[in-house]
Order: structure tokens, then C-alpha cells, then sequence
């Protein structure tokens, strides 16, 4: 949620942090701003909407400069405008600060700034903290001293980048709660003196080498080769710079119209590369980076899943998985209520948090809450320089690559096939799956990209279905055991990117209320792979049909008797109930895609969404 850069440097300034800025659109696009350093006078440009209309300003009236910041805003507090737009200034425009996060008590510290005399101009949070870095200059505090002590006085989650004419040289940076990582510049020994801060490494990719993923209450700044580093307290620390290993291929969008389309179609090769992973040549699954005991694993009695979202549809399979292959109780929740419902867990629990991002406040917060009860935290996420991934007691990788798009796709079946062989694991661990019950699952989990690229090869079918539903405002999608969460997971996916109305159900509850809903404006999409229960949902097929109702399906190739009481249908190939997940979701997501592409909505970036929700 928001991204922010900074740069000191030989190169054009305006056009690393605008270019970064693009990288990072999609934590945020109400509006965008940056601030340049000249020597030692500061100017802001700032503009309500995507970055590219900040780019056509900087163009028509360039700015150049030594050093600067950037941010690109999802909105909190104050609407998105141009006044309410990052980089806020005190008042005579001499410091500028970029935020990401929320200052919990800047309505307290406003309204004692305004009794010194202050004046505000925007409705923002932010804007308290260039005064309050004011004030402590005019108290004669050195300003090193003065951002100490504007670190003490603000609560909540953030990260802060600041410049000030008073140091003309410097950038100072603050972290809490909210992501930012310090990096230094392509040549071995930064003798070109370039220093780079930014939200997340794709404003950094191509330019930076080496990165620091700053911890909690960690602070400093900046200048032309040099990094301070220090906590909250102004205690010297060491940064230790890794290597940046993301490629600029991994966050391009290549040969596809968008981020969403590329990251559909990845799907396969990244199934490929997670059980070439996972999976070695004695068919062992393996999960090198869990530093969990085999013994304590075998003791777990409960496992209560954690996430919000797209995650959290995974996490529901993540439970059916668990209490499936390991005959354990397993629970899946939202984190935005686990977190304020002070869950009982007993210590036979294990928490496991999915997140893509990792940076998730309410799965952050329940990662928090279960570790408060002393319960152990396993945490799936896509980032392993996350602060879920730090903060976890053990991390498993989901291996799905970058992921811009704002409506998960790729990640969403990481999650499904990571949680999956993680139960395979956990059951062998237990000796609850026979064996050779699990060899037969895995060499049906080897079948699937073949199945996946045969589904996306068949995509044009999938075009008509959207172009249907973009005559309508509400659908209702269903789907039972394996396949509710599909429900769910695929009306986010319809909802999120073309505004359509869509609700998912499990089968069984729709004569419990939903299918009050039916008529031929309101069309049902069923999900019904060759399964047990098959025929429960050709029931509630029927029950849609003797009310008008019009059917999309998702069905086994072959399967007559639901093509019959289709009106459109899409075939996936047979497979094993337990994976029907990671195929069926697959037409549902170009089913949105087209349906937001007929529809003329912005794909990548979707109204009001950002793709990492940092904030509660
Ligand atoms: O990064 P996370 O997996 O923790 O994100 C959770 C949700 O915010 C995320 O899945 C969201 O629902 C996506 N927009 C879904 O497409």
C-alpha cells in the first residue's frame, strides 16, 4: 500500500524515482509525487492519478537535481487530490516527506502542532511529520537529532523517507511495520556513489546490485555513497547488503498486454519449477528451508490457517488437505478477525500464515496474536525478505515468482500446490497416507501443466463466456468440498477486476438463502469436475434451470449430462479430486479477465485495490 523511492546519485534523478515509481504502481495509483534535491533547494511536482500523467509534467518542466523521493499514494486518509498527494512540506516547502503507512496519533500531534503556530494544507497523516521535523530544527536540534526525535513522537506502522533543505545531502529513512529496503548501485564498489531506497526490489531492478531489507525501528540516512544505520535510539548498526537476485524478465510484462495475462499463463512453468523443487528423484517431497523438528511436527495436533483474501481461499484447501492426508483438526480463518477474537489454540497447535506478499497488517497482526499465545508460526509466503517471513518461526517459499498483477492468479495456485505437498509431507511425517497412496497423488500432481496448458490453449471459448457476462451486474458462483473455495476465490477474482457483482457459495447452502437471487439476469457458475459429489451439484444446476436460471459450467472433458444443461460450458481434463483446484481456477480467471477487458476496466490495476495491504 503506497511505494516509495529515493535516490542520490549521477544519474537523472527525476527519471529513476519516476520509472521506480512505475515499478511500484501497484501498491498504489491515487495519485504520485516526487521531490528533488538542486543543490540545496527543493521542488515537488504531485498529481492526482496514475503515474503517468506525473511523468508528462516532470517532461514538460524537468527538474534536476542531486537527490530526491517519490511515492505513489492508495488513498487513507484524505481523498485522493493533489493536495492530499505525497510528498507532503511544512510550510514553506524547505523539508518534504514521503509515508508509507498510518501515524496513528497525528490527529493528537496536529492539533499541538497547530497550537505552535502550524499550518496544514493537506487532510493527510502524513503532513504532521515535516512540521514536526520543523519544530525540532527551530529547537536547535541537529537535524540527525531532530528525525530521532520526530521516530519518538509518531505511533503506528510506517516507513518514511525525508528531505530537507537544511541538509541538502541527505536522505534519512525510518521503518516500522512497513516495508523498505536500502540498496547500492550496480558497480562492485559503489564507486559511482549511488544509493537507492525503495518499498519493494522491483524499483530497484536493474538498477541496484545489492540490497538491506531494514528491520523494525531501524532508521539513518543517505547521502552520495554512504549509509548510516541506526535504531530508534540512534545506536549504530551495520547494514549487511545481499545480492539482488530478481531479473528485470521477472517484472516485465514481455509479450502480454498485462501483468494479470502474463502471470495466468506462467502458471504451468511455475507448477514445473516448484515440484522440480519440492519433489527429488526418490519422489521424497522436500521443504529445505523449514526449520521445524520432524519430532515437534509429528506432535501437532490442530492447525489454524491465517490470511485474507486470495490467501485465504487457498488456506480453505489448506484445512480439507490437512484434515484429508493428515487427520488433523484444521481450521482456516480470516486474520482480520482471528487477530481482535482472542482464539483459544492449545499448545498441540501450529498457525500457519499464507500470505504472497508477506506484508499483510491483519495476517501480520494474527502471525503477532499467535505468537503472544506461544504458538509456533509456519508461514507460506511468496517474499522470504518479508517481515511475515522474519517474523515466522519457520518459512516455506512459494516459489510463484514476482507477482504484479493486483488480482492474484499465479500465487494463489503456488499456495494450493505448496499447502498440498506440505500435507503429503506432514502425513508421511505422521505415517498417516500410505505410500503408495502418496506416489499416486504425486505422479497425478506431475500431469498437471500439461493439463494447465491445454486449459490455456483452449482460452477462446473462455472469451464468450466473458463476453456474456458483461451483459449482467450479478453472478453467483458455486462449488462443494475442494471446489467452494474455487467458488469463492473465482467471484473475487470476477469482482476485483470487471465491478461485477459476484458472490461464491458452497453448493449445499444456495437453497438456504442465495438462490432467492436466481432469475436470467443473475447467472450461476457452477463448478463441477468429475468428483463424489457430482451429482449434488447437478442438483443445484437443476434447481437454477427450473428457475430460469442461465449456467456457466466448469466441467470434465466429456461430461454430457451438465454440457446438456449448460448454457455455455468449459471442458478441463480429468484429474484427481483433490487437485481439481489448481485447474479449475484456471478458465475462471480468464473468465474475469476478458469479462474486465469487455468492460474496458483497467486489469492491472483495479479501482480502490493495491496489491499489498499494509494497513488495517
Ligand atoms: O499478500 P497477501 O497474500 O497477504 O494478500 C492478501 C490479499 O490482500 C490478496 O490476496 C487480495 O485479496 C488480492 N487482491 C486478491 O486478488
Amino acid at each position: 500500500m503506497c511505494g516509495i523511492v529515493g535516490y542520490i546519485g549521477p544519474k537523472s534523478v527525476s527519471s529513476v524515482l519516476l520509472v521506480g515509481l512505475q515499478k511500484l504502481e501497484y501498491r498504489g495509483y491515487d495519485s504520485a509525487g516526487i521531490a528533488i534535491m538542486d543543490k540545496s533547494e527543493l521542488s515537488i511536482q504531485k498529481n492526482k492519478g496514475k503515474i503517468a500523467g506525473l511523468v508528462d509534467i516532470v517532461n514538460k518542466r524537468p527538474m534536476p537535481g542531486n537527490l530526491g523521493i517519490g511515492h505513489t499514494r492508495w488513498a487513507t486518509h484524505g481523498e485522493p487530490s493533489k493536495v492530499n498527494s505525497h510528498p507532503h512540506t511544512n510550510s514553506s516547502g524547505t523539508i518534504a516527506v514521503v509515508q508509507n503507512g498510518i501515524v496513528e496519533n497525528y490527529m493528537e500531534l496536529k492539533n499541538e502542532l497547530m497550537d505552535d503556530g502550524f499550518i496544514f494544507s493537506s487532510e493527510t497523516d502524513t503532513e504532521v511529520i515535516p512540521h514536526l521535523f520543523e519544530k525540532y530544527l527551530k529547537e536547535n536540534f541537529r537535524p540527525e537529532v531532530a528525525f530521532l526525535r520526530v521516530l519518538k513522537r509518531i505511533e503506528g506502522k510506517f516507513a518514511i523517507a525525508l528531505v530537507s533543505e537544511k541538509v541538502p545531502e541527505k536522505i534519512f529513512f525510518a521503518k516500522n511495520g512497513a516495508p523498505l529496503i536500502l540498496a547500492i548501485g550496480k558497480d562492485e564498489d559503489n564507486q559511482q556513489k549511488e544509493n537507492f531506497l525503495a518499498s519493494d526490489l522491483p524499483a530497484l531492478v536493474p538498477l541496484a546490485k545489492k540490497a538491506y531489507y531494514l528491520k523494525d525501528k531501524e532508521c539513518g540516512f543517505i547521502s552520495q555513497g554512504t549509509v548510516v544505520l541506526s535504531d530508534f535510539e540512534g545506536n549504530l548498526k551495520e547494514p549487511n547488503f545481499e545480492k539482488i537476485l530478481m531479473k528485470s524478465d521477472d517484472i516485465e510484462k514481455g509479450e502480454f498486454e498485462h501483468y494479470m495475462l502474463k502471470e495466468i499463463y506462467e502458471q504451468p512453468d511455475m507448477i514445473e519449477r516448484i515440484l522440480s523443487h519440492r519433489i527429488n528423484e526418490n519422489k521424497h517431497i522436500i521443504f529445505n528451508e523449514l526449520k521445524l523438528e520432524r519430532d515437534y511436527l509429528a506432535r501437532i495436533g490442530r492447525i489454524v490457517i491465517q490470511a485474507s483474501g486470495t490467501s485465504l481461499h487457498a488456506g480453505y484447501n489448506g484445512k480439507n488437505f490437512f484434515e484429508q492426508f493428515v487427520k488433523v483438526f484444521a481450521d482456516a480463518d480470516y486474520s482480520s478477525e482471528f487477530r481482535y477474537r482472542n482464539p483459544v489454540v492449545a499448545g498441540d497447535s501450529m498457525v500457519i500464515a499464507i500470505s504472497q506478499s508477506g506484508e499483510t497488517a491483519d495476517t501480520l497482526a494474527s502471525l503477532h496474536e499467535a505468537k503472544s499465545k506461544f504458538i509456533k508460526v509456519l508461514s507460506f509466503v511468496n517474499n522470504m525478505n518479508s517481515t511475515m517471513a522474519r517474523e515466522s518461526d519457520a518459512v516455506i517459499d512459494l516459489l510463484a515468482g514476482p507477482e504484479i498483477g493486483v488480482a492474484s492468479t499465479k500465487a494463489y495456485t503456488a499456495e494450493l500446490l505448496n499447502l498440498f505437498l506440505f500435507a503429503l509431507y506432514l502425513s508421511s511425517i505422521k505415517w498417516i497416507l500410505p505410500k503408495e497412496d502418496r506416489i499416486q497423488l504425486l505422479d497425478e500432481i506431475y500431469t498437471l501443466p500439461e493439463k494447465m496448458r491445454k486449459i490455456l490453449r483452449n482460452h477462446e471459448r473462455l472469451k464468450e463466456i466473458g463476453a456474456f457476462l458483461n451483459t449482467v451486474n450479478d453472478t453467483i458462483f458455486l462449488g462443494r468440498t475442494y471446489n467452494f473455495p474455487t467458488a469463492l476465490e473465482g467471484a473475487l477474482k470476477l469482482k476485483e477486476i470487471s465491478y461485477i457483482h459476484a458472490s461464491g457459495y458452497a453448493g449445499g447452502e444456495f437453497k438456504h438463502g442465495p438462490i432467492a437471487l436466481v432469475s436470467e439476469k443473475v447467472p450461476v457458475i457452477a463448478i463441477v469436475p468429475q468428483s463424489e459429489i457430482r451429482t449434488k451439484m447437478i442438483s443445484n444446476i437443476q434447481e437454477v434451470k427450473a428457475r430460469n436460471g442461465k449456467i456457466i459450467s466448469i466441467i470434465t472433458e466429456g461430461d454430457q449430462e451438465v454440457k446438456d444443461l449448460s448454457d455455455y460450458y468449459f471442458e478441463i481434463p480429468p484429474v484427481a479430486e483433490p487437485l481439481s483446484p489448481l485447474l479449475t481456477i484456471l478458465p475462471l480467471q480468464l473468465i474475469s479477465y476478458y469479462t474486465a477487458l469487455y468492460r474496458g476496466c483497467d486489469v492491472d490495476q483495479p479501482r480502490n485495490l493495491a496489491k499489498s495491504v499494509t494497513v488495517e
